[in-house]
């Protein structure tokens, strides 16, 4: 599946339980190129596959993300998928705001945390396991309105600008890490509207042939990231492989 990954890879992948996560995981699983899958989610899941280690965490906590990191013992990871976001929350009352006196403190702390932060605090607790000289994919779901070129609609304040500090904090990481690994790919994806929790409360007004399966997002995301190459890192795309303006 991708030509620039070795045969017998091994993939880490966080926000495993969600829509996008879960539907990564089985595409991977469905080729014999993937030879260890670690799976991250904070509920435990049930997988019936031997390449699969399934550990039960919240990487969103210091401790948590330490743990990976001792369970990976800086072993060479070629690819790395973050499914992990927030959009709303109702046991939080956060939902994405529409007007500025809609605005709080915590609900902004809260979404920025999940959506920018602890991304790329993973990525930081785990860089021994994309140092080196081994191919390494390090794939991170944005939104397209996380593009500030794009922005004409407005609302969604928190959401808009924990996916602008994503991107920022991912295209730093990808400048870095160029200098630290020649062969890593550093990518932001934007998957379309998909159908999952994250976006059920947001569904009524999408077209039925803009709500895409978790299945078609998984395979569509896993095209455009094998055509990239390591000159392509630091760089934003949507599901159907055309580059998104920051
Ligand atoms: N669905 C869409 O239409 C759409 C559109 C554009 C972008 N996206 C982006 O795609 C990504 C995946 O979204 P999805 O649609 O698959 O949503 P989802 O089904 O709600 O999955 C999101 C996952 O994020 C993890 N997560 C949420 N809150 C967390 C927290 N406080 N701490 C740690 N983990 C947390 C959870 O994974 P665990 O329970 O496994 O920890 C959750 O299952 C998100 O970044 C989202 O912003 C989605």
């Amino acid at each position: 599946m991708f030509s620039l990954l070795p045969h017998h890879y091994t993939a880490l992948i966080v926000g495993a339980s969600g829509g996008i996560g879960a539907a990564i995981t089985q595409q991977l699983l469905s080729s014999s190129q993937v030879s260890h899958i670690f799976v991250v989610s904070r509920q435990p899941q049930r997988l019936n596959d031997p390449r699969i280690t399934h550990l039960t965490l919240d990487v969103s906590q210091e401790q948590d993300r330490l743990a990976l990191k001792q369970r990976l013992a800086a072993q060479p990871i070629h690819f790395f998928f973050n499914a992990m976001g927030i959009l709303h929350d109702e046991s939080h009352h956060l939902q994405p705001e529409k007007r500025l006196d809609q605005l709080s403190a915590d609900n902004l702390a809260q979404v920025m945390n999940v959506n920018a932060f602890t991304p790329i605090l993973l990525l930081a607790t785990l860089q021994d396991s994309f140092k080196g000289t081994h191919p390494a994919v390090i794939a991170s779901l944005s939104a397209r309105v996380g593009s500030i070129t794009d922005n004409a609609l407005g609302g969604w304040y928190s959401y808009r600008a924990s996916k602008a500090a994503h991107n920022m904090l991912f295209k730093t990481a990808a400048i870095e890490l160029k200098r630290l690994n020649k062969q890593t790919i550093v990518l932001c994806l934007h998957p379309g509207t998909t159908d999952t929790a994250l976006s059920k409360p947001f569904q009524a007004r999408v077209p039925s042939e803009k709500l895409f399966s978790p299945a078609f997002v998984a395979e569509q995301l896993l095209a455009v990231i094998a055509q990239r190459t390591p000159d392509d890192s630091g760089s934003f795309w949507d599901w159907n492989g055309k580059s998104i303006e920051w």
